[in-house]
């Protein structure tokens, strides 16, 4: 799949097979969000692949029951390292690349999911203390988005965009 053709195809996902991810695909998805580019090449970033289901269950219960999180294969959680680049960036590191980091991770994984046929959603709805309770995250990591991935169920048709001149200005 061109990569044009993944960026206008890819849907937010919600409802999944009950069907588990190859090990060459999760190879493939880590990559994809190894490669992602961070500031600094720092990559000031940590991600947590969950299976476990009672696992998935607190996680869906911390993001005010979003109970589709549970039924996917696989939960990844990205997190942003707090500490890692504000050695280098200070409070620019710590509020904001850190965040970015993991969020261009997250983009080059749904992309990439949806190139292998996996359907995911970005779930940014959730009580960061819970979700850091329930995977024991240290206080230096942030979680940033919950994303559940597995083979679609049922694709959405594609929600409206603004139009291009509300969005873009050439200057
Ligand atoms: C930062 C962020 C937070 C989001 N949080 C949620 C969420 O908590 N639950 C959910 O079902 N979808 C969530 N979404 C998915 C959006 O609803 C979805 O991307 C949007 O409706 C556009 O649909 P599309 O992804 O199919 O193009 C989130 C997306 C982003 C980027």
């Amino acid at each position: 799949m061109d990569i044009f053709t993944a960026i206008r195809e890819r849907r937010s996902v919600r409802e999944f097979e009950k069907k588990e991810i190859p090990d060459e695909a999760v190879r493939k998805l880590i990559d994809a969000l190894l490669w992602a580019p961070s500031a600094g090449n720092l990559q000031s970033r940590k991600f947590y692949f969950v299976k476990d289901l009672p696992a998935k269950q607190k996680l869906a219960g911390a993001a005010f029951g979003q109970g589709f999180v549970a039924s996917a294969p696989l939960v990844v959680v990205a997190c942003a390292d707090t500490e890692w680049v504000a050695r280098k960036y200070g409070e620019r590191g710590r509020e904001l690349y850190c965040i970015v980091d993991a969020a261009c991770s997250v983009m080059c994984l749904m992309l990439s999911a949806h190139g292998l046929g996996l359907g995911s959603v970005w779930v940014g709805a959730f009580n960061e203390s819970e979700v850091a309770k329930v995977l024991g995250l240290p206080a230096s990591l942030k979680p940033v988005a919950l994303v559940p991935v597995g083979y679609p169920l049922m694709t959405p048709s594609p929600p409206k965009r603004v139009p291009t001149d509300e969005a873009i200005v050439f200057v």
